[in-house]
């Protein structure tokens, strides 16, 4: 289905998305982006786990991978984009939309009356993913195949799950979700 060179080229295209996320339980931290505001429900907007600093840290690292990218691929058989700036742009969009993507992820699960920090495959592991690829999409429209749509999603799944118990053995989260 897929030859090696397209897994390594898909994985290297999602590195930023990957970065954008893990960041801010890093980075994260003071201000929550709902500034404690609450639904209609009565449940918090987003919650304490969705902070400002770490939505900016998070876009931001989309940006800063992508511009690594941008130095090295284009020398390699590996090159995703036309222009150097492609990366850029494409770093940050995947940045932006992982960002948004988990903010709306968070939405979701306090309108489900899921508390902060407590796990949903759905809305943790993949609204992040679907929304960086809706944003990053124009860009990106011959790498993103069906096929390699479906790869991402699987891939991100296994790999989310996997740096989540790492985090948590290291100390830098709660829980290993
Ligand atoms: N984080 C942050 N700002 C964001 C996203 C994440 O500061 N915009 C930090 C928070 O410290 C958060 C941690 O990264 O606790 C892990 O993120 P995540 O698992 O997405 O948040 P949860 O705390 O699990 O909250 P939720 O239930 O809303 O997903
Ligand atoms: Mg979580």
């Amino acid at each position: 289905m897929f030859a090696a060179s397209e897994i390594i080229r898909l994985v290297l295209f999602i590195l930023p998305s990957y970065f954008a996320n893990s960041t801010p339980v890093l980075l994260g931290g003071g201000k929550p982006l709902d500034f404690g505001r609450k639904w209609s429900d009565g449940n918090r907007i987003f919650g304490d786990g969705k902070t400002i600093r770490g939505f900016f840290a998070g876009a931001l690292a989309g940006l800063l991978i992508g511009s690594l990218e941008a130095l090295i691929l284009p020398y390699t058989p590996y090159a995703l984009y036309a222009t150097t700036a492609d990366y850029a742009i494409a770093g940050l969009l995947l940045g932006l939309g992982t960002m948004l993507g988990d903010l709306f992820g968070s939405f979701i699960k306090r309108r489900q009356g899921i508390a902060r920090g407590k796990p949903s495959i759905l809305t943790d592991q993949l609204m992040f993913l679907a929304v960086a690829l809706v944003l990053v999409y124009p860009l990106a429209v011959p790498l993103l195949t069906l096929w390699a749509v479906i790869f991402l999603f699987v891939l991100t799944y296994f790999v989310h799950s996997g740096a989540n118990v790492i985090a948590n053995r290291l100390g830098l989260k709660k829980v290993p979700w």
